[in-house]
């Protein structure tokens, strides 16, 4: 039989090709890399190697679509999961419906994946192929393996695997996030070194000028970086150097797993970092206090389904057509600074603003302040019934 296994190039999805055919007694192994915006030389890595390794490689290209379809609704919804952006979470069910879209081209039932039985990635992908009606296997999961055995494993078959035996790390990326976890990063207590960053440089080794940047926005997405209009993934590569440069988007967290395990995650995110900001900046120049409280609730709502990776639940649906609805007023600019680490924003401005510095300024005459004294008369009314009662 034929099966068709998500591929990286990474440690797990590489002994997976071997696995297959040596433990579940598939014939032909198919590897699909999905590129979701990692770094070009591990596409390239990820293409060369399943060509070497799996008896047919496909390489599908969904950068575009991952940032219309997955990062510019995480941006209007301020998606954020325990405090980061995230990234692998909204690439997965994309990166799971292009395998069973070639299982269905190349007539195979089965799909596998590297996700071990610990964590999300494993729930994100099965919801999807359980859907598509296909059947599943994950080696990792099944078979209980551990890193240190698959190492053994891939030297023993030949198979070159990117980590080092004394860095055993597992990372993920997209053009959103980077995620770096495993090896003595899983010890909360252990400092981590520099040299597992690659998007980012540390606060003390940024520049000591800072760098002021302006960026548009339309309809709740970013279309422009110091007033150039790019796509969107343009805009978010450039942006992931400029402020990767300042040391921006580092973090470095205990994130509790949709199974209820803590797990120690650091995550390079430089370009989420800056646009989240900027994007929640505007939004409070342009919506009413009401849509604002509102919508807070709503975008967490949002983000916890999205890291579930259920983003066909109908809530989900449902909640993305308010946050739509909302964005038909973002549109304006965001000046922001970056130094060492830092992010500030330094000043918005909007059409639709609802802000009248005629009416709010202290320097103004245009509101009678003497309209407030009604107003401050019924304030708090009933609190000082009950501590007059209470007297
Ligand atoms: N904890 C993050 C998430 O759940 C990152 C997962 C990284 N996945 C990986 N296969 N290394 O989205
Ligand atoms: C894995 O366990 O396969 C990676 C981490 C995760 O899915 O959360």
């Amino acid at each position: 039989g034929t099966v068709i296994l998500a591929f990286s190039g990474g440690l797990d999805t590489s002994i997976c090709v071997p696995l297959l055919k040596e433990q579940y007694g598939f014939d032909t192994v198919i590897t699909v890399a999905v590129d979701v915006g990692q770094p070009e030389k591990d596409m390239q890595m990820a293409t060369e190697k399943g060509e070497l390794i799996a008896d047919k490689h496909y390489t599908i290209d969904i950068k575009e679509r991952f940032v219309t379809e997955q990062l510019f609704p995480s941006i209007k919804a301020n998606g954020s999961y325990e405090g980061y952006p995230m990234g692998t979470a909204l690439a997965r069910p994309l990166i799971a419906e292009e395998i069973a879209k070639i299982a269905r081209a190349e007539g195979a039932t089965t799909v596998s994946h590297g996700c071990t039985g610990k964590g999300n990635d494993q729930l994100r992908f099965d919801f999807v192929f359980r859907k598509e009606g296909l059947d599943i296997i994950a080696p990792m999961r099944e078979m209980n393996l551990t890193r240190e055995w698959e190492m053994d494993y891939a030297e023993k078959h030949g198979i070159p695997v990117p980590v080092a035996k004394d860095k055993p790390y597992s990372v993920d990326e997209n053009c959103w996030s980077r995620s770096i976890e495993g090896g003595q990063l899983e010890d909360p207590a252990f400092h981590p070194p520099e040299d597992i960053y690659a998007w980012t440089v540390s606060a003390s080794a940024a520049p000591d000028e800072p760098r002021e940047l302006v960026l548009g926005f339309e309809n709740g997405v970013p279309v422009s970086l110091d007033g150039e209009r790019l796509g969107g993934y343009a805009l978010i590569r450039k942006l992931n150097e400029i402020a990767g440069a300042c040391g921006v988007g580092r973090n470095d967290m205990i994130e509790d797993r949709i199974l209820g395990l803590k797990a120690r995650e650091i995550y390079e995110h430089p370009a989420a970092t800056v646009l989240l900001k900027a994007h929640a900046d505007l939004e409070r120049l342009v919506l009413t206090r009401h849509e604002l409280a509102f919508k807070a609730i709503v975008d967490d709502k949002w983000s916890e389904l999205g890291y579930m990776g259920l983003i066909d639940e109908p809530l989900f649906q449902a909640l993305s057509a308010f946050i739509d609805k909302t964005q038909e007023r973002v549109t304006g600019t965001v000046d922001l600074i970056l130094f060492k680490g830092s992010v500030t924003v330094a000043g918005r401005s909007a059409k639709e603003a609802i802000y009248s510095d005629d009416l709010v300024s202290f320097e103004s005459t245009t509101i009678d302040q003497n309209d407030a004294v009604g107003f401050s008369a019924y304030y708090g009314f009933q609190a000082r019934l009950v501590s007059q009662i209470k007297k």
